[in-house]
C-alpha cells in the first residue's frame, strides 16, 4: 500500500526527532517517496543533512528561501503528497495547527494541503495533559486529523508518563492503514442516528433531561460514515465534536428530535442511541417560575413524550430496513432488552448494563439482541462498540 506513495514527513522540535530518521528509512524501504520538511525547532534535534540523506530527497525548510520557492514553492509542495505525517509533533506545533497559523513553511503547507494528515505527538506528560493541549487535540481530531500515540514511558528528562513519541514501526503501521483503501460496504445507504439527551423545558431556565454524553451515538454516526453511509445525526445538546462527514441536525426536545428524524426519512438504517426524556412538562412556563421562600414548590404536571424508536419502527410507509434501538438497563439486562425489542418493534436492541460507570465513560459492555438470539460483546471502548455495530449493520444491509 505504501509503495509509490508520496509522504510528506514534517519533523518538528522534540528530542524524539531522531526517531523520524528511522521512520523515513522504513518508508523508503517500503517504496514510498519521502518528502522531508524540517521546522526550525526540528533542525535543533536532527540535521537537514541526515534527514536529506535518509529520505533521499531535498529537505524543505524555509518559506522565504528564493531557491526553494523557485523550484517547487510551498503551495505546490502542499499539493504533492498522498499523506502528510507530522512526526514528532511538538505541543507548540500542534497548537499552531489548531489555530491555523502559517508562520513558517511547515505550518503554511499544512494549511494549504488537502491531503489527509497524521500527527504523532511527542512532549512531556504535563504538556500533553495541559488543558490547552487537550483542547488543541480535540480541535484537530474534530477536523479529521488522525493521531498516533503518544505512548507512555520513560522520557528524556528522566520523568515518566504519556507523551513519548510512538515507535517508528507503530507510525509506519498507522500510515499503512491510512493509505489502504477502506472498504465502503454502506456506500449509497442513508443512516439516521439519534444521540445525546433531550432537554424538556420546565420554564425558560430549567429543564428535565437524562444523563447522556452522546459519546456512543456520535461514535456510531462516525463509524457508519467511515463505511461509506450518508449519515444524518440528530443530536440533543452535547459537548461532543461533530463527527467528520455527517450531516448534523441539532435539537433540544423529544418532539423536535422526532420531527427531525421524520424529516430525514427515507433511510435504510436507523440507530436510536439518544437518551430521550420519557416525559415533558404538560405546559412549559413562559416566564421563570419563582421560588417563594418557605412555600412548597408547585407540583409539575408531566406529559408523555413520543417514543421515537417505536414510532419509526411502526412507520406505515417509511420504516427503515434496519431499525436499531438501545436499552440501558441496571438489572435483568437481556430479559428487559428482549421484551423491549418486541414492544418497540425494532430489529435489533443494543443492551447495555449501566449499573457501573458507563454514563459519560469511555467504555461500554453490550449485548446485541436480535431475532436470532443474543450476542455478548466484551467490554470495549465506545469507538470499538460503534465500529463493530457498524460492521454488523453493513453485513445486514450492505450491498
Ligand atoms: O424505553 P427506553 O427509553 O428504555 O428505550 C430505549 C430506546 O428507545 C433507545 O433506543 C432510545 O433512543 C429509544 N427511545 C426513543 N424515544 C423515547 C424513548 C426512548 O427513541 N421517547
Amino acid at each position: 500500500m505504501i509503495s509509490g506513495k508520496r509522504i510528506l514527513l514534517t519533523v518538528t522540535g522534540s528530542v524524539s526527532a531522531y526517531k523520524a530518521l528511522e521512520l523515513a528509512r522504513l518508508l523508503r524501504k517500503a517504496g514510498a517517496r519521502v518528502i522531508p520538511v524540517l521546522t526550525e525547532g526540528g533542525a535543533r534535534f536532527v540535521t537537514p543533512h541526515a534527514l536529506q540523506a535518509i529520505a533521499g530527497e531535498a529537505v524543505h525548510e524555509d518559506l522565504w528561501s528564493l531557491a526553494e520557492e523557485a523550484t517547487i514553492g510551498h503551495i505546490k509542495l502542499a499539493r504533492l503528497p498522498d499523506l502528510v505525517v507530522v512526526a514528532p509533533a511538538s505541543a507548540d506545533f500542534l497548537a499552531k495547527m489548531a489555530l491555523g497559523l502559517a508562520d513558517d513553511l511547515a505550518t503554511t503547507m499544512l494549511l494549504a494541503t488537502q491531503a489527509p494528515i497524521l500527527v504523532a505527538p511527542a512532549m512531556n506528560w504535563a504538556m500533553w495533559a495541559h488543558p490547552a493541549t487537550v483542547a488543541n487535540m480535540a480541535t484537530l481530531r474534530s477536523r479529521g486529523v488522525q493521531v498516533i500515540g503518544p505512548g507512555e514511558g520513560a522520557m528524556a528528562e528522566a520523568e515518566s508518563g504519556p507523551g513519548r513519541l510512538a515507535e517508528p514501526a507503530e507510525i509506519f503501521a498507522a500510515i499503512e492503514a491510512l493509505l489502504s483503501p477502506s472498504p465502503k460496504p454502506l456506500a449509497g445507504k442513508h443512516a439516521v442516528v439519534t444521540s445525546g439527551p433531550t432537554h424538556e423545558p420546565i420554564d425558560p431556565v430549567r429543564y428535565i433531561a437524562n444523563r447522556s454524553s452522546g459519546k456512543q451515538g456520535h461514535a456510531i454516526a462516525a463509524a457508519l460514515a467511515a463505511l461509506g453511509a450518508r449519515v444524518t445525526l440528530v443530536s440533543g445538546p452535547v459537548h461532543q465534536p461533530d463527527p467528520k462527514g455527517v450531516s448534523m441536525v441539532r435539537v433540544e426536545s423529544a418532539r423536535e428530535m422526532l420531527a427531525a428524524v421524520e424529516a430525514a426519512l427515507p433511510a435504510d438504517i436507523a440507530v436510536f442511541a439518544a437518551a430521550v426524556a420519557d416525559w415533558r412538562t404538560a405546559a412549559a412556563a413562559t416566564q421563570k417560575m419563582k421560588k417563594v421562600p418557605g412555600q412548597a414548590p408547585a407540583p409539575l404536571e408531566l406529559a408523555l413524550n413520543p417514543d421515537i424508536l417505536s414510532t419509526i419502527s411502526h412507520h406505515a410507509t417509511q420504516r427503515p430496513g434496519l431499525v436499531v434501538g438501545f436499552a440501558a438497563e441496571t438489572e435483568n439486562v437481556i430479559e428487559n432488552a428482549t421484551t423491549k425489542r418486541a414492544r418497540k418493534g425494532c430489529d435489533w436492541i443494543v443492551a447495555n448494563d449501566v449499573s457501573g460507570d458507563v454514563m459519560g465513560g469511555a467504555e461500554n459492555a453490550v449485548h446485541l439482541v436480535s431475532a436470532s438470539g443474543v450476542e455478548d460483546w466484551p467490554r470495549l471502548p465506545k469507538d470499538e462498540v460503534a465500529a463493530r455495530l457498524a460492521q454488523r449493520i453493513a453485513e445486514a444491509v450492505g450491498g
